[in-house]
């Protein structure tokens, strides 16, 4: 439990610097009618894998975790882990799923950075708000 605790924990830096680069380089390309590239296309699959990682991890940890709990659903920590976190995350990691997937249909080069900058991006709106950063008073560290 800790170690996967430890790990979900510190993949957050990694979900966090790949989505965001991610998000920014196909605003970049989007904008300049880039081409699609192979290490772009690498960086949004790599993306996604992280975030796989993640849902993997949280769903073990969400049957383990003593911070998730239906019947405290009063209490701001409880409620957080229980219903807030897991779902917003499960719903980013489905938009950058879905984001994924679409920019695999279209053969338009333009659609497929623009297509990846809307889910992307709004992933990752969801995954700055869903952290539970120190200052959010859970009693969460930064690694
Ligand atoms: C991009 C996806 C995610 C990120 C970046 C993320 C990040 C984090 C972070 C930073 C913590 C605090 C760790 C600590 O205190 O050391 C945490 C805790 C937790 N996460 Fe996630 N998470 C993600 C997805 C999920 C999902 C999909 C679920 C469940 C379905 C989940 C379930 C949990 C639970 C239950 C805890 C609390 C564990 C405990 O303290 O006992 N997470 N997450
Ligand atoms: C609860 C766990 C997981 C769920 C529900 C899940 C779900 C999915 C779904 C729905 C797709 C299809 C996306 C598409 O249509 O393009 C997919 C693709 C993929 N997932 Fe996961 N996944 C999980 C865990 C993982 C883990 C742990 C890894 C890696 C360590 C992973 C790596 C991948 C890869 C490499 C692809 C294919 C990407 C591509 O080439 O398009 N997934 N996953």
């Amino acid at each position: 439990m800790t170690g996967l605790l430890h790990a979900h924990s510190g993949l957050r830096w990694i979900v966090l610097i790949l989505l965001i680069a991610a998000t920014f380089m196909a605003l970049l390309k989007w904008r300049s009618n880039a081409p699609y590239t192979e290490g772009g296309r690498k960086l949004n699959l790599f993306t996604m894998i992280s975030m796989h990682i993640q849902l993997l991890i949280g769903l073990v940890l969400y049957f383990m975790s003593g911070r998730v709990d239906f019947s405290q659903m009063k209490d701001a920590m409880f409620r957080f882990f229980t219903v807030e976190h897991s779902l917003m995350m499960i719903i980013a990691i489905a938009l950058v799923t879905i984001g994924h997937s679409k920019s695999k249909k279209t053969m338009d080069e333009v659609k497929k950075h623009k297509t990846i900058f809307i889910f992307y991006g709004i992933a990752l709106l969801l995954v700055l708000v869903a952290i539970p950063w120190p200052f959010r008073g859970f009693g969460n560290g930064w690694f």
